[in-house]
């Protein structure tokens, strides 16, 4: 049984957001916050965005049927290495769906796709940094550990691109991206996935605080533009200083 929150969904989501979940950040007030580690992009940010992007993964536009999966309520903070909340920055998610299948043309196994899964969402951060999805917990598919990816954007310009993983995830420990990130720096990319007491519908919450490793000075360059910036496969090396380099065929490697 799936929860169907209408019409007054939207009112739901943003009273769970910043009414229900508690917003921690052990060592907010250290002198610097541990920067989140930065992660590739990976292909498969969609190359045609779904018609719905907004923070409610689980339904698209006024459709009644939920997609399948383990509701997840992720919710976070983007915060500078000084512990500031980081306002009017643009959170972008995507992940697969429960059949490990993204909504991306080039994405395997395609033909089982949950239509109904949203695949890609986005937010815009608060006065406090907030930011908050309804989504599902992500599983594995082929030569990857369960994950969500995430990308930020301020004035415009993506700023920030990770990956999420789930914290005692098994797979976590073969996985060659996680692998790949420095072992002091893997826990700035673990987030427990917990199941939340009273949910009579086995829900989760997620919480994922990340930290970019500038000040609040350097991110505000006054140009006041908005929206999403370039994934970073189309800023051809302008979207980030570990964008990663188109190889002689034009493709992306890595996940
Ligand atoms: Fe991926």
């Amino acid at each position: 049984m799936t929860a169907i929150w209408k019409p007054s969904r939207r009112e739901l989501l943003t009273s769970f957001a910043f009414g229900a979940v508690t917003f921690s950040a052990p060592g907010l007030f250290a002198e610097e916050l541990a920067a989140t580690a930065s992660m590739a992009e990976g292909p498969f940010y969609p190359d045609k965005l779904p018609l719905d992007t907004d923070n409610d993964l689980l339904v698209l536009n006024d459709s009644i049927t939920p997609a399948v999966g383990e509701i997840t309520h992720l919710s976070g903070r983007v915060l500078t290495a000084a512990g500031s909340p980081v306002r009017n920055a643009y959170v972008e998610i995507w992940q697969v769906d429960d059949h490990g299948v993204y909504i991306h043309t080039q994405s395997m196994g395609a033909d089982r796709r949950d239509t109904n899964f949203q695949g890609y969402g986005r937010f815009l951060t608060d006065a406090k940094g907030q930011y908050y999805f309804r989504t599902v917990k992500p599983v594995p598919y082929p030569g990857r550990t369960p994950h969500i990816h995430f990308g930020i954007s301020k004035n415009g310009r993506r700023i920030f691109t990770t990956q999420l993983m789930v914290k005692g995830e098994p797979q976590n420990a073969k996985d060659q991206l996680y692998r790949g990130i420095d072992p002091d720096a893997r826990e700035t990319v673990l987030a427990d996935f917990k199941p939340i007491p009273d949910s009579k519908i086995g829900e989760l919450a997620a919480n994922f605080d990340i930290v970019l490793g500038v000040t609040a000075e350097e991110l505000d360059d006054g140009s006041l533009q908005a929206g999403v910036g370039k994934p970073l496969r189309d800023s051809r090396g302008a979207g980030g200083p570990r964008g990663r380099r188109r190889g002689p065929n034009g493709r992306r490697r890595g996940r």
